[in-house]
């Protein structure tokens, strides 16, 4: 499956994200739970040298636990703070904030040594489009204080949230372009819904989509449609289109229509929850 993509656009968000990121000593990198990998971006690692970092593995309500929870193995291994977060709920504030606070400890340390006391972290949060970044900003801002207004000295425009644990957070993301890489990554972020569904050509993706639920989640369609054997993918769709009754005026079966609706429940997680991406063995 080929996606195109345009990345001209964001050339000015990521020069914008760039300069925020001066402001800032911790990173909030938001990772789709289901694609942690292809939901990253590597430029951020060097954009973002010498800042503190934190990874939340958003969407984890989505995503299979079994393979969250190797995701979190492999991050911790490598020092680095991790969460997985359902960023639709408020009860994981607390929780997020202690997150932050882990991340930030050398800060805090080091603060402590210079004898500089109630400084904030100033933190920012990342991530591609469509992963989760206003509603995890909008989780953090329903309890926390109003905004303040422009603070003087740092730079003009910027609104910084308070939150309660000493904790300021820029209150607009930087987006990230994701890194097409490769035509895998490209059709993982497709059917996460991380690319604009103009440019996808949905049936195709249907059919990647019942492919892998075969090879990966065996019996996961059969319980949400109906027995599926060795047919060609697109078999199955036209078939789950005749037998739900998605037929064009003329009485013919709408395969199109049929793959949106499999790929937006395959998306809300309505087929149950899946993960594409699995850590690297090594
Ligand atoms: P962005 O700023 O990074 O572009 O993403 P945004 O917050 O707009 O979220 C994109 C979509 O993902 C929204 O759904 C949002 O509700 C959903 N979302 C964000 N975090 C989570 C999460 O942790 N779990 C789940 N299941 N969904 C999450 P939408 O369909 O665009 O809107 P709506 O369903 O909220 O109306």
């Amino acid at each position: 499956m080929n996606i195109e993509w345009y990345p001209g656009h964001m050339t000015k968000a990521r020069r914008q994200m760039e300069e925020d990121l001066k402001l800032v000593d911790l990173i909030v990198e938001i990772r789709d739970a289901r694609i942690p990998l292809s939901s990253a971006n590597p430029d951020l690692i060097k954009m973002g040298a010498n800042k503190l970092r934190l990874i939340l593995l958003n969407k984890a309500d989505l995503a299979d636990p079994k393979k969250t929870a190797l995701w979190i193995d492999k991050y911790r291994a490598e020092n680095i703070t991790v969460l997985e977060t359902d960023s639709k709920l408020p009860k994981n504030r607390n929780q997020i904030l202690a997150a932050f606070e882990t991340a930030a400890k050398p800060k805090r340390e080091r603060d402590k040594r210079r004898g500089l006391k109630n400084r904030p972290i100033r933190a920012m949060v990342v991530g591609i489009p469509n992963v989760g970044k206003s509603t995890f900003i909008n989780l953090l801002t329903r309890k926390s204080q109003a905004k303040t207004g422009n603070k003087p000295g740092v730079t003009r425009g910027k609104q910084w949230i308070h939150t309660s644990s000493q904790i300021d957070l820029l209150d607009t993301p930087g987006i990230l372009w994701p890194k097409f890489e490769s035509e895998e990554v490209g059709l993982h972020l497709a059917m996460c819904g991380a690319i604009s569904d103009e440019r996808i050509p949905m049936e195709e993706l249907a059919c990647q989509i019942i492919d892998f639920l075969r090879e990966q989640y065996p019996g996961m369609l059969e319980q949400r449609y109906f027995p599926v054997g060795e047919e060609p993918a697109h078999e199955v769709l036209t078939d789950l289109a005749r037998k739900r009754q998605i037929l064009l005026p003329g009485g013919q079966v709408n395969s199109e229509r049929m793959a949106e609706i499999l790929v937006t429940e395959f998306r809300s997680g309505k087929l149950g929850r899946v993960s594409l991406e699995v850590p690297a063995e090594s």
